[in-house]
């Protein structure tokens, strides 16, 4: 293996040499394949054969002679990949000779099956309003419902409206029992001065594991922790057993203080955000709920570049709800992954009137993507973006300039930070 000179990121052609096993049913020998690498195994040993190249790498699909072990070097799991889950499925069915025996309705009842026995004693559960939470919590309900306490914590860093709409469709439309711990003055006073992404995702972890011991110790005891964590999260937090480094420290796996006496309970990390909605849909979870965009968990302390200010936060806020708002308008919510607006602390001169105005400049980015791996930017019409730039500019005070991300991930990552 050698660091090779050209890097391979985002899209690349991989050529298929042979049409059996990993390949077998592909019509054509010629494939767009996902790579995101910069090195490359420069000689391969003696009882490996190639199974296909791309124009960086010369060994991008091998198999043993034996027809028993096999390597790619593209992501087949990622949407970009042509016919990606073909191999993936030639694998494990062909290959491997598993059977298919697993449903969304088979999983739910044996999750509720496996919660119901496994878990002995209270459950405290964090609810944020968005999917993973949801879903989790509605699951813990139905599988522990008396064991179970979910508390919702505004951080300060939320989406406009958030805990009334929380409130209003998992309290009293589903029934999970709900309290609500306004923390924002902790999480804004602890974020003052901190610059570096990590080290806010780390601060937000901790007021968030504080917050949590507190309530716990006052409302306890409670033998365990749960969360709406996905498989993306435990992957790019670099906790699976994959020997991935950390991407981003994703603060609802990796930010929680090793002497928390509670024990985990994440009933979606083996799930992908599609699985999730289908999984919610069945805990009858209203689609408006379930198409919601994701949104992080240290909320909007990672579409602020630099210090959280309130200023910054209330720009931010703002921005992200217009964007949302014109998405649903324009009838494209539903159809894309993200929409969302971030800034940073540079300042841009504008015009107001015959007057020079210095304000902030507002990056509207909106992304496809089915898994959150990989993603690209959306092709928004002319209109839409015009509508959403006049309206940040003349309703969020402060904002002189608005501009659009055209970076797909890889290189960059949906959110800015
Ligand atoms: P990135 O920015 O890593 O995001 O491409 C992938 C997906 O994860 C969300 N995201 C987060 N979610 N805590 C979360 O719970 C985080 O720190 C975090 N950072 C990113 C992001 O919104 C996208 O959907």
């Amino acid at each position: 293996m050698e660091r090779t000179s050209r890097r391979e990121y985002g899209k690349s052609s991989l050529t298929i040499l042979d049409r059996s096993g990993l390949f077998s049913g592909f019509p054509q020998d010629k494939i767009s394949c996902w790579m995101s690498h910069s090195d490359a195994a420069t000689r391969l040993p003696g009882d490996m054969s190639v199974l296909g190249v791309s124009e960086n790498s010369p060994f991008a699909a091998v198999q043993t002679t034996d027809g028993r072990q096999f390597g790619v070097q593209f992501h087949p799991e990622v949407a970009h990949t042509e016919r990606g889950s073909t191999i993936l499925s030639n694998f494990v069915f062909n290959v491997c000779g598993a059977k298919k025996g697993w449903s969304m309705s088979s999983f739910l009842e044996e999750t509720i099956g496996e919660l119901s026995t496994r878990i002995e004693g209270r459950v405290l559960c964090a609810v944020s309003g968005g999917v993973d939470s949801s879903v989790a919590s509605v699951l813990l309900n139905r599988a522990i419902a008396e064991k179970l306490q979910c508390v919702f914590i505004d951080t300060g860093l939320l989406r406009e409206g958030e805990a009334a709409e929380v409130s209003k469709f998992l309290k009293e439309d589903l029934g999970v029992p709900i309290d609500f711990v306004d923390a924002s003055e902790a999480f804004l006073s602890a974020l003052r001065g901190v610059l570096d992404p990590e080290d806010k995702r780390k601060v937000i972890g901790r007021i968030f594991a504080e917050v949590f011991e507190r309530y716990a110790r006052r409302y306890g005891p409670f033998r365990y922790l749960a969360q709406g964590t996905l498989y993306p999260d435990v992957i790019e937090s670099g906790h699976s057993s994959a020997p991935a480094s950390v991407i981003k420290t994703h603060h609802n796996v990796g930010g929680l203080p090793k002497d928390l006496s509670m024990e985990v309970v994440e009933p979606l990390r083996a799930l992908y955000k599609d699985e999730v909605r289908s999984l919610g849909a069945l805990l009858g979870i209203p689609a408006k709920v379930l198409q919601r965009h994701p949104f992080p968990g240290p909320g909007l302390a990672v579409r602020i570049i630099g210090e959280v200010t309130t200023e910054k936060l209330r720009v931010c806020r703002d921005s992200n709800k217009i964007v949302e708002d014109e998405l649903v308008e324009e009838g494209v919510y539903n159809k894309v992954w993200q929409s969302f607006a971030y800034l940073g602390d540079d300042r841009v001169t504008g015009v107001l009137g015959d007057e020079r105005k210095v304000g902030y400049q507002v990056t509207v980015k909106i992304v496809e993507s089915v898994d959150a791996m990989t993603a690209d930017w959306y092709r928004a019409s002319h209109p839409l973006l015009e509508k959403i730039s006049t309206r940040i500019t003349n309703e969020v005070e402060g904002v002189v300039s608005v501009v659009y991300a055209i970076s797909s991930k890889p290189p960059a990552t949906i959110e800015p930070q």
